[in-house]
């Protein structure tokens, strides 16, 4: 049986961390479906789905059981449909916890079929998040240390102001 893993995010812009967390999500799994999706709470983002999936491609290509998607919809419907037994979600610090573990339980409850995994993220990410490359970015500061190599002028030449 193929053991096929989700791991959705917004990915506004993917970080190191979130390539992290892709990464050993793809040892785990014989499959890791990235799936940009849509977080209702937040701002409109900053780069298109196609951009993010640009992006994701980009520094996911030695990654071969690693494929991309975009869903407008619900994450636990999707997760049905393509049979995944589990949603992969990075867990940063104890301020993650509540609102991934509501995420986690609602999820469960639209679809049981699946478990949502956490996996620990590395220490030097703790600090990280696509909002914080915003920010820096935007007022030109280097972010070379939070974004992979591959994306850095992409990100910097539509954030910078
Ligand atoms: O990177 P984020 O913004 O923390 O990811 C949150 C995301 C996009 C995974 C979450 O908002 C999501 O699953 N959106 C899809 C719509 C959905 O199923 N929402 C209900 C989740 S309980």
């Amino acid at each position: 049986m193929r053991r096929v893993a989700v791991c959705p995010g917004s990915f506004d812009p993917v970080t190191r961390g979130h390539l992290d967390i892709i990464t050993r999500a793809s040892k785990l799994f014989d499959k890791v479906i990235v799936l940009i999706s849509i977080n209702a709470g937040k701002a409109k983002p900053s780069f298109t789905a196609t951009e993010r999936m640009l992006m994701i491609e980009a520094v996911t290509r030695n990654l071969d059981n690693v494929v991309i998607d975009v869903l407008d919809g619900l994450l636990a419907d999707y997760v049905r449909d393509v049979g995944a037994i589990a949603i992969v979600k990075g867990l940063r610090a104890v301020s993650d916890f509540e609102y991934e573990f509501q995420m986690a339980l609602a999820n469960k409850k639209l679809y049981a079929g699946a478990e949502t995994v956490f996996l620990t993220t590395a220490s030097e990410n703790m600090y990280l998040s696509s909002s914080v490359v915003k920010q820096i970015a935007y007022f030109g500061g280097d972010i070379s240390h939070f974004v992979p190599e591959e994306i850095l002028e992409d990100i910097k030449k539509r954030l910078v102001k």
